[in-house]
Protein backbone atom coordinates (compact mmCIF):
# COMPACT_ATOMS: atom_id res chain seq x y z
CA UNK A 1 0.00 0.00 0.00
CA UNK A 2 3.19 2.40 0.83
CA UNK A 3 3.87 2.44 -3.00
CA UNK A 4 0.44 4.64 -3.20
CA UNK A 5 1.26 6.73 -1.12
CA UNK A 6 5.00 7.95 -2.96
CA UNK A 7 3.50 9.66 -5.91
CA UNK A 8 1.49 11.79 -3.73
CA UNK A 9 4.82 12.54 -2.02
CA UNK A 10 6.43 12.98 -4.86
CA UNK A 11 3.85 15.62 -6.03
CA UNK A 12 4.16 17.84 -2.93
CA UNK A 13 8.07 18.14 -2.89
CA UNK A 14 7.02 19.17 -6.95
CA UNK A 15 4.59 21.76 -5.54
CA UNK A 16 6.48 23.11 -2.19
CA UNK A 17 9.51 23.28 -4.24
CA UNK A 18 8.68 26.70 -5.17
CA UNK A 19 11.81 29.10 -5.15
CA UNK A 20 13.60 30.14 -2.12
CA UNK A 21 15.22 33.70 -0.54
CA UNK A 22 18.30 32.20 -0.94
CA UNK A 23 18.01 30.88 -4.14
CA UNK A 24 16.62 34.03 -5.57
CA UNK A 25 19.01 36.13 -3.39
CA UNK A 26 22.11 34.61 -5.40
CA UNK A 27 20.47 35.27 -8.54
CA UNK A 28 20.55 38.82 -7.92
CA UNK A 29 23.95 39.01 -6.33
CA UNK A 30 24.83 37.24 -9.28
CA UNK A 31 22.99 40.41 -11.52
CA UNK A 32 24.40 42.95 -9.38
CA UNK A 33 28.05 41.63 -10.17
CA UNK A 34 26.85 41.97 -13.48
CA UNK A 35 25.71 45.52 -13.48
CA UNK A 36 29.03 46.36 -11.30
CA UNK A 37 31.63 44.60 -13.72
CA UNK A 38 30.45 44.43 -17.01
CA UNK A 39 30.53 40.78 -17.14
CA UNK A 40 27.74 39.01 -17.68
CA UNK A 41 28.92 35.28 -18.44
CA UNK A 42 28.23 33.83 -15.02
CA UNK A 43 24.78 36.01 -14.91
CA UNK A 44 23.50 34.19 -18.30
CA UNK A 45 25.33 30.77 -16.86
CA UNK A 46 21.65 31.46 -14.55
CA UNK A 47 19.13 31.69 -17.33
CA UNK A 48 16.42 29.20 -18.05
CA UNK A 49 17.62 29.39 -22.07
CA UNK A 50 14.16 26.51 -22.49
CA UNK A 51 11.87 28.90 -21.51
CA UNK A 52 13.49 32.39 -21.98
CA UNK A 53 11.37 34.92 -22.47
CA UNK A 54 13.58 38.13 -22.65
CA UNK A 55 15.61 41.07 -21.63
CA UNK A 56 14.17 44.14 -21.56
CA UNK A 57 15.04 47.48 -20.69
CA UNK A 58 12.29 50.47 -20.91
CA UNK A 59 10.07 48.13 -22.25
CA UNK A 60 12.07 47.32 -25.30
CA UNK A 61 13.41 43.76 -25.78
CA UNK A 62 16.67 43.46 -26.41
CA UNK A 63 19.96 41.33 -27.30
CA UNK A 64 21.48 41.16 -23.82
CA UNK A 65 24.79 42.17 -25.49
CA UNK A 66 23.80 45.07 -26.29
CA UNK A 67 22.31 46.00 -22.74
CA UNK A 68 23.58 48.54 -19.92
CA UNK A 69 24.27 45.17 -18.08
CA UNK A 70 27.70 45.16 -20.15
CA UNK A 71 28.74 48.59 -19.22
CA UNK A 72 30.55 48.77 -15.80
CA UNK A 73 28.26 50.74 -13.52
CA UNK A 74 29.49 52.24 -10.11
CA UNK A 75 26.77 50.40 -7.77
CA UNK A 76 26.76 52.78 -4.63
CA UNK A 77 23.21 51.59 -3.43
CA UNK A 78 21.13 48.15 -3.94
CA UNK A 79 18.02 47.16 -2.33
CA UNK A 80 16.05 43.87 -3.40
CA UNK A 81 12.40 42.45 -2.55
CA UNK A 82 12.24 38.40 -3.09
CA UNK A 83 8.37 37.24 -4.28
CA UNK A 84 8.74 33.44 -3.51
CA UNK A 85 5.58 33.00 -4.29
CA UNK A 86 5.59 34.12 -8.18
CA UNK A 87 9.33 33.69 -8.20
CA UNK A 88 10.43 37.07 -8.92
CA UNK A 89 12.65 39.73 -7.72
CA UNK A 90 12.94 43.09 -7.45
CA UNK A 91 16.09 45.05 -7.24
CA UNK A 92 16.62 49.09 -7.31
CA UNK A 93 19.84 49.72 -8.13
CA UNK A 94 21.82 53.41 -7.53
CA UNK A 95 24.70 54.18 -9.49
CA UNK A 96 25.80 57.65 -7.42
CA UNK A 97 28.83 58.09 -10.13
CA UNK A 98 28.86 61.83 -11.19
CA UNK A 99 30.21 61.03 -14.51
CA UNK A 100 27.80 58.42 -15.16
CA UNK A 101 24.74 58.20 -13.02
CA UNK A 102 21.60 56.48 -13.24
CA UNK A 103 19.08 54.37 -11.17
CA UNK A 104 17.80 51.37 -12.19
CA UNK A 105 14.87 49.43 -11.03
CA UNK A 106 15.39 45.53 -12.23
CA UNK A 107 12.88 42.94 -12.28
CA UNK A 108 13.99 39.08 -12.70
CA UNK A 109 11.11 36.29 -13.42
CA UNK A 110 12.03 32.58 -12.55
CA UNK A 111 11.14 29.49 -14.11
CA UNK A 112 12.73 26.05 -12.81
CA UNK A 113 14.95 28.17 -10.36
CA UNK A 114 16.72 29.82 -13.11
CA UNK A 115 16.39 33.56 -14.44
CA UNK A 116 13.99 33.93 -17.88
CA UNK A 117 13.31 37.75 -17.80
CA UNK A 118 15.21 40.37 -17.05
CA UNK A 119 12.88 43.68 -17.06
CA UNK A 120 14.62 46.65 -16.40
CA UNK A 121 13.72 50.12 -16.33
CA UNK A 122 16.62 52.35 -16.55
CA UNK A 123 16.79 55.84 -15.62
CA UNK A 124 19.20 58.54 -16.41
CA UNK A 125 19.97 62.69 -16.65
CA UNK A 126 17.12 64.46 -18.24
CA UNK A 127 14.58 61.46 -17.27
CA UNK A 128 11.71 62.95 -15.00
CA UNK A 129 12.81 64.25 -12.14
CA UNK A 130 16.10 63.00 -12.38
CA UNK A 131 18.33 63.86 -9.62
CA UNK A 132 21.13 61.17 -8.54
CA UNK A 133 22.02 63.28 -5.43
CA UNK A 134 18.50 63.59 -3.81
CA UNK A 135 17.58 59.89 -4.51
CA UNK A 136 21.09 58.09 -3.00
CA UNK A 137 20.26 60.67 0.15
CA UNK A 138 16.76 60.58 0.69
CA UNK A 139 17.25 56.45 0.32
CA UNK A 140 19.53 56.05 3.49
CA UNK A 141 16.79 58.45 5.57
CA UNK A 142 14.22 56.02 5.08
CA UNK A 143 13.17 52.69 7.22
CA UNK A 144 12.88 49.72 4.85
CA UNK A 145 13.79 47.78 8.04
CA UNK A 146 12.04 44.26 7.95
CA UNK A 147 8.48 43.83 9.73
CA UNK A 148 8.01 41.20 12.57
CA UNK A 149 6.32 38.43 11.29
CA UNK A 150 2.91 39.22 13.40
CA UNK A 151 3.48 43.07 11.99
CA UNK A 152 3.10 41.83 8.84
CA UNK A 153 0.21 42.39 6.11
CA UNK A 154 -0.88 39.65 4.01
CA UNK A 155 0.01 40.12 -0.05
CA UNK A 156 -3.40 40.66 -0.95
CA UNK A 157 -3.07 43.97 1.42
CA UNK A 158 0.37 44.77 0.32
CA UNK A 159 -0.79 44.56 -3.51
CA UNK A 160 -4.22 46.51 -3.30
CA UNK A 161 -2.73 49.26 -2.02
CA UNK A 162 -0.19 49.70 -4.64
CA UNK A 163 -3.22 49.18 -7.29
CA UNK A 164 -5.49 52.17 -5.29
CA UNK A 165 -2.42 54.34 -5.69
CA UNK A 166 -2.09 53.51 -9.29
CA UNK A 167 -6.02 53.46 -9.98
CA UNK A 168 -6.16 57.18 -8.13
CA UNK A 169 -4.19 58.64 -11.18
CA UNK A 170 -7.32 57.56 -13.37
CA UNK A 171 -9.87 57.55 -11.18
CA UNK A 172 -10.35 60.31 -8.68
CA UNK A 173 -12.73 58.42 -6.22
CA UNK A 174 -10.58 55.66 -5.73
CA UNK A 175 -10.11 55.07 -1.86
CA UNK A 176 -6.37 55.04 -1.41
CA UNK A 177 -4.66 53.92 2.38
CA UNK A 178 -2.24 56.99 3.02
CA UNK A 179 -0.03 56.67 5.51
CA UNK A 180 0.96 59.34 7.87
CA UNK A 181 3.31 60.49 7.10
CA UNK A 182 3.45 59.49 3.30
CA UNK A 183 6.83 60.37 1.05
CA UNK A 184 6.78 60.08 -2.17
CA UNK A 185 10.85 60.04 -4.26
CA UNK A 186 10.14 60.74 -7.62
CA UNK A 187 13.45 60.63 -9.75
CA UNK A 188 14.73 62.49 -6.79
CA UNK A 189 12.65 65.37 -5.76
CA UNK A 190 11.63 64.19 -2.43
CA UNK A 191 7.83 65.09 -0.87
CA UNK A 192 7.62 66.31 2.91
CA UNK A 193 9.65 64.04 5.31
CA UNK A 194 7.69 65.85 8.03
CA UNK A 195 5.26 64.08 10.06
CA UNK A 196 2.56 65.62 8.18
CA UNK A 197 3.92 64.54 4.74
CA UNK A 198 1.21 63.53 2.37
CA UNK A 199 1.34 61.71 -1.13
CA UNK A 200 -1.38 63.03 -1.82
CA UNK A 201 -0.12 66.01 -3.95
CA UNK A 202 0.45 66.27 -7.58
CA UNK A 203 -1.47 63.63 -8.36
CA UNK A 204 -2.89 64.14 -11.76
CA UNK A 205 -6.33 62.79 -13.47
CA UNK A 206 -6.76 61.21 -16.69
CA UNK A 207 -3.59 58.89 -16.19
CA UNK A 208 -3.87 55.25 -16.72
CA UNK A 209 -1.60 53.05 -15.26
CA UNK A 210 -1.43 49.57 -17.15
CA UNK A 211 0.40 46.55 -17.81
CA UNK A 212 1.56 45.72 -14.16
CA UNK A 213 4.13 43.33 -13.24
CA UNK A 214 4.37 42.93 -9.08
CA UNK A 215 7.05 41.70 -7.16
CA UNK A 216 5.60 41.59 -3.32
CA UNK A 217 7.81 41.22 -0.40
CA UNK A 218 5.39 40.84 2.62
CA UNK A 219 8.82 40.41 4.90
CA UNK A 220 8.95 44.24 4.44
CA UNK A 221 5.56 44.95 3.19
CA UNK A 222 6.82 46.27 -0.26
CA UNK A 223 5.92 45.79 -3.61
CA UNK A 224 7.41 46.79 -6.94
CA UNK A 225 5.18 47.34 -9.97
CA UNK A 226 6.76 47.89 -13.18
CA UNK A 227 3.85 49.86 -15.48
CA UNK A 228 3.21 51.72 -18.58
CA UNK A 229 2.13 55.36 -17.42
CA UNK A 230 -0.59 57.15 -18.76
CA UNK A 231 -1.15 57.40 -22.26
CA UNK A 232 2.33 57.37 -23.71
CA UNK A 233 3.02 54.33 -21.63
CA UNK A 234 6.40 55.54 -20.29
CA UNK A 235 8.20 52.72 -18.66
CA UNK A 236 7.82 53.55 -15.31
CA UNK A 237 8.59 51.26 -11.70
CA UNK A 238 6.44 52.28 -8.58
CA UNK A 239 8.09 51.14 -5.23
CA UNK A 240 6.11 51.37 -2.34
CA UNK A 241 6.73 50.40 1.38
CA UNK A 242 3.41 49.44 3.29
CA UNK A 243 3.06 49.54 7.06
CA UNK A 244 -0.08 48.07 8.87
CA UNK A 245 -1.63 48.22 5.91
CA UNK A 246 -0.84 52.24 4.59
CA UNK A 247 1.43 53.59 2.18
CA UNK A 248 4.68 55.50 3.90
CA UNK A 249 6.90 55.40 0.87
CA UNK A 250 6.53 55.52 -2.36
CA UNK A 251 9.78 55.28 -5.32
CA UNK A 252 9.36 56.11 -8.97
CA UNK A 253 11.61 56.24 -11.55
CA UNK A 254 10.28 57.00 -15.06
CA UNK A 255 12.13 56.93 -18.14
CA UNK A 256 10.46 59.09 -21.53
CA UNK A 257 13.12 59.60 -23.83
CA UNK A 258 12.78 63.25 -23.83
CA UNK A 259 13.49 65.80 -21.16
CA UNK A 260 11.40 65.47 -18.25
CA UNK A 261 8.85 63.90 -20.29
CA UNK A 262 8.11 67.11 -22.03
CA UNK A 263 6.62 68.28 -18.61
CA UNK A 264 7.42 71.86 -16.91
CA UNK A 265 7.71 71.31 -13.56
C1 LIG B 1 21.88 30.66 -22.14
O1 LIG B 1 22.29 31.25 -23.36
C2 LIG B 1 23.36 32.18 -23.25
C3 LIG B 1 23.62 32.74 -24.64
O2 LIG B 1 22.60 33.63 -24.94
C4 LIG B 1 24.59 31.51 -22.69
O3 LIG B 1 25.61 32.45 -22.52
C5 LIG B 1 24.24 30.90 -21.34
O4 LIG B 1 25.34 30.20 -20.82
C6 LIG B 1 23.05 29.96 -21.48
N1 LIG B 1 22.68 29.52 -20.15
C7 LIG B 1 22.58 28.22 -19.85
C8 LIG B 1 22.20 27.90 -18.47
O5 LIG B 1 22.81 27.34 -20.67
C1 LIG C 1 24.35 45.46 -2.31
O1 LIG C 1 24.01 45.93 -1.01
C2 LIG C 1 24.54 45.13 0.05
C3 LIG C 1 24.10 45.75 1.36
O2 LIG C 1 22.74 45.97 1.38
C4 LIG C 1 26.04 45.08 -0.02
O3 LIG C 1 26.52 44.21 0.97
C5 LIG C 1 26.47 44.60 -1.41
O4 LIG C 1 27.87 44.68 -1.49
C6 LIG C 1 25.86 45.46 -2.48
N1 LIG C 1 26.20 44.94 -3.80
C7 LIG C 1 26.78 45.68 -4.74
C8 LIG C 1 27.11 45.00 -6.01
O5 LIG C 1 27.03 46.85 -4.59
C1 LIG D 1 18.91 67.44 -5.98
O1 LIG D 1 18.60 66.95 -4.70
C2 LIG D 1 19.36 67.54 -3.66
C3 LIG D 1 19.03 66.80 -2.36
O2 LIG D 1 17.64 66.79 -2.13
C4 LIG D 1 19.06 69.04 -3.60
O3 LIG D 1 19.81 69.65 -2.59
C5 LIG D 1 19.34 69.67 -4.94
O4 LIG D 1 18.93 71.01 -4.94
C6 LIG D 1 18.61 68.92 -6.06
N1 LIG D 1 19.05 69.45 -7.35
C7 LIG D 1 18.20 69.95 -8.23
C8 LIG D 1 18.80 70.41 -9.51
O5 LIG D 1 17.00 70.02 -8.02
C1 LIG E 1 -16.46 60.16 -9.08
O1 LIG E 1 -17.56 60.48 -8.25
C2 LIG E 1 -18.35 61.54 -8.74
C3 LIG E 1 -19.39 61.90 -7.69
O2 LIG E 1 -20.00 60.74 -7.20
C4 LIG E 1 -18.97 61.14 -10.06
O3 LIG E 1 -19.73 62.20 -10.59
C5 LIG E 1 -17.85 60.78 -11.03
O4 LIG E 1 -18.40 60.29 -12.23
C6 LIG E 1 -16.92 59.74 -10.46
N1 LIG E 1 -15.77 59.58 -11.33
C7 LIG E 1 -15.34 58.39 -11.75
C8 LIG E 1 -14.14 58.41 -12.67
O5 LIG E 1 -15.85 57.35 -11.42
C1 LIG F 1 1.22 69.02 11.49
O1 LIG F 1 -0.18 69.29 11.49
C2 LIG F 1 -0.67 69.66 12.76
C3 LIG F 1 -2.19 69.75 12.66
O2 LIG F 1 -2.56 70.53 11.57
C4 LIG F 1 -0.02 70.96 13.19
O3 LIG F 1 -0.48 71.33 14.47
C5 LIG F 1 1.49 70.78 13.23
O4 LIG F 1 2.12 72.02 13.50
C6 LIG F 1 1.99 70.25 11.88
N1 LIG F 1 3.42 69.92 12.03
C7 LIG F 1 4.32 70.32 11.14
C8 LIG F 1 5.73 69.93 11.44
O5 LIG F 1 4.04 70.95 10.14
Amino acid sequence: MYRYLLPVIALAATVSSHCTRQGLTEAVDSYLTAQTSGQTTEFKARFDNSTWLGYYENAVKKDISTGIINTPLLVTHNKTLLDTVNCMTYTEVIANDPKDPHTIATQLKFANHKVNRVDSVVVKPGDWLFNITGYSYWVTQEDWSEIPPEKRDTRDVIKKAADAYLDLFNNPNTTVPWGTPCVRLEGGLYGNPGPNGTCNVGVPSGVPIGNRRYVVDETFGAVDVLVDFGNSKWPDSHEFRIVNGKIRYVHTMTHCGIPNCGMRC
